[in-house]
C-alpha cells in the first residue's frame, strides 16, 4: 500500500475517532482489579455514567460490544417464548429481532420502510390489541445507525402508558447516547443499552446498560439460562466499584477521561453541536441535489446523515473512490440500502473543521464519480456554520 500524507478521515457512524486525550489516559499500567485503587476507578464511573443516561438508577458496564448488552437486556428479563414488540427502522432493529428469536421469543415485527422512526401510534395500536398482555417488552432503537433516522422514545413510553400496559421498554442508544439528549429516568425507559465507540468517543469493547427497577424486579422471575450476562452478580459487585470477572480496566480509564471531557464541554453543549454539525450536512446534501435517505425532517438524526444516490449508481464504488483519492471512510449501506445509500458519520469528537474537510472530501469525490458539474455543498454548509458563529459571538 503507498503510503497516505496527513491522517485517515474516519467518516463512518462508528466506531468513531478517539481523541488523543482519551489514548494517553488509557496508555497506564495495568491495576489489580481486585485492589482499592480500581474499586475507586469503577465507582467513579459507574456514577458518572448515570449522569449520561441522564437516570439515578443502576448502570452496568460489560466488556463487550453492544450487542452483547442487547443479549443481556433480554435474558435477564425475560423467559423462552415470550412475546415482544419490536419495530423494523432499519438493520440495527432487524439485528436485535433476529437476536430475539434465536433465543426462542417470539418476535412481533412491526414492519416499516427504512426511512421512517418508530410509529408510536402503531406500537399502541399492537398494546391495544394484546388484552392479555402477552407482550412482556416493547424494544425500540432511538437511533437507527442504518439509516440517520431518530426515534421519539418519549411517545413510545406515552403510548405504552395510554394502554396502561404492563411491558418493559427497552431502548438501544447505541448512536445516540452522548451525541442527541436521551433521558432514562424522565422518559420511563426500563433498559437502556448503549456502546463506547461513538458518541463516547472510545475504542470499541465497552457495553452499557441502564436497569430500571421494574427491569430488576421483572430479572429475578426470568426464565434464560445465563451466567456472564447476570445482571444480579454484576449489581452485587459494582456496589464496591468491582466487577464479577475481570474487567476492561484499560477501556474505564479512557471512559473516565471521556466523561471529564462531556463535562467540561457540558451534555447540552454536546448536543447542539451534534445538532449544528447535522444541520450543516443537510444543508450540504440539499445543495448537491441529492436525497437525505430520512424522510421526516422532526426525525433527522444528529449523529450520522444517510445520502441516496440516484437510481443507477452503486454507493460502495463510490465509498472506495472517496477511500482511494482522498483516505476518507464513509459509511456504507447495510441490508436493505446496501449499494444504494452513503452515510457520513459527524458524531463524537467532532468540530466545524474536521466537518468542512469531511464535506469536501465528499464534494470532490461525488464530482470525480461522475457528477461533474456538481457545486455549493461545501459553500452551503461553511455559509450556515459561519452564520452560526456571527450569532454567537453578536
Ligand atoms: C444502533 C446500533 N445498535 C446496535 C449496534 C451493534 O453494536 P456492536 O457492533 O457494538 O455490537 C450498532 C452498531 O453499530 C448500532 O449502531
Amino acid at each position: 500500500m503507498p503510503y497516505k500524507s496527513g491522517r485517515h478521515f474516519l467518516q463512518i457512524p462508528g466506531p468513531t475517532n478517539v481523541p488523543d486525550r482519551i489514548l494517553r489516559a488509557m496508555d497506564r499500567p495495568i491495576i489489580d482489579h481486585r485492589g482499592p485503587e480500581f474499586a475507586k476507578l469503577g465507582l467513579e464511573v459507574l456514577r458518572g455514567l448515570k449522569g449520561i443516561f441522564k437516570t439515578d438508577q443502576p448502570v452496568v458496564i460489560y466488556p463487550s460490544s453492544g450487542t452483547g448488552a442487547w443479549e443481556a437486556a433480554l435474558v435477564n428479563t425475560l423467559s423462552p417464548g415470550d412475546k415482544v414488540l419490536m419495530v423494523e427502522t432499519g438493520q440495527f432493529a432487524t439485528l436485535w429481532s433476529n437476536l430475539a428469536q434465536r433465543f426462542g421469543l417470539n418476535v412481533e415485527f412491526i414492519p416499516g420502510d427504512w426511512r421512517s422512526g418508530v410509529d408510536a401510534a402503531k406500537v399502541q395500536e399492537a398494546l391495544g390489541a394484546d388484552t392479555r398482555h402477552v407482550i412482556k417488552a416493547v424494544c425500540v432503537v432511538h437511533n437507527e445507525t442504518s439509516t440517520g433516522v431518530m426515534s421519539d422514545v418519549k411517545a413510545v413510553r406515552q403510548a405504552i402508558d395510554r394502554e396502561a400496559h404492563p411491558a418493559l421498554l427497552m431502548v438501544d442508544t447505541i448512536s445516540s447516547l452522548a451525541c442527541m439528549d436521551y433521558r432514562h429516568d424522565e422518559w420511563g425507559v426500563d433498559v437502556t443499552v448503549s456502546a463506547s465507540q461513538k458518541g463516547l468517543m472510545l475504542p470499541p469493547g465497552l457495553s452499557f446498560t441502564a436497569i430500571s427497577d421494574k427491569a430488576v424486579f421483572a430479572s429475578h422471575s426470568s426464565g434464560f439460562a445465563k451466567s456472564y450476562w447476570r445482571w444480579d452478580d454484576m449489581l452485587r459487585a459494582n456496589g464496591k466499584g468491582f466487577f464479577p470477572y475481570t474487567p476492561a480496566t484499560n477501556l474505564l480509564y479512557g471512559l473516565r477521561e471521556a466523561m471529564v471531557m462531556l463535562n467540561d464541554e457540558g451534555l447540552e453543549n454536546v448536543f447542539a453541536r451534534h445538532s449544528r454539525h447535522a444541520e450543516a450536512t443537510r444543508l450540504a446534501v440539499k445543495a448537491w441535489g441529492l436525497e437525505i435517505l430520512c424522510r421526516n425532517p422532526e426525525e433527522y438524526s444528529s449523529s450520522l446523515t444517510a445520502v441516496l444516490l440516484p437510481d443507477g449508481n452503486d454507493a460502495d464504488e463510490f465509498r472506495q473512490l472517496v477511500l482511494d483519492q482522498f483516505d476518507m471512510s464513509l459509511g456504507s449501506g447495510l441490508g436493505k440500502v446496501a449499494g444504494r445509500i452513503f452515510r457520513i458519520g459527524h458524531m463524537g469528537d467532532f468540530n466545524d473543521l474536521t466537518l468542512m474537510g469531511t464535506l469536501s472530501g465528499v464534494e470532490m469525490g461525488l464530482r470525480l464519480f461522475g457528477f461533474s458539474n456538481l457545486r455549493g455543498g461545501v459553500d452551503a454548509a461553511l455559509d450556515y456554520l459561519t452564520r452560526i458563529r456571527t450569532q454567537q459571538s453578536g
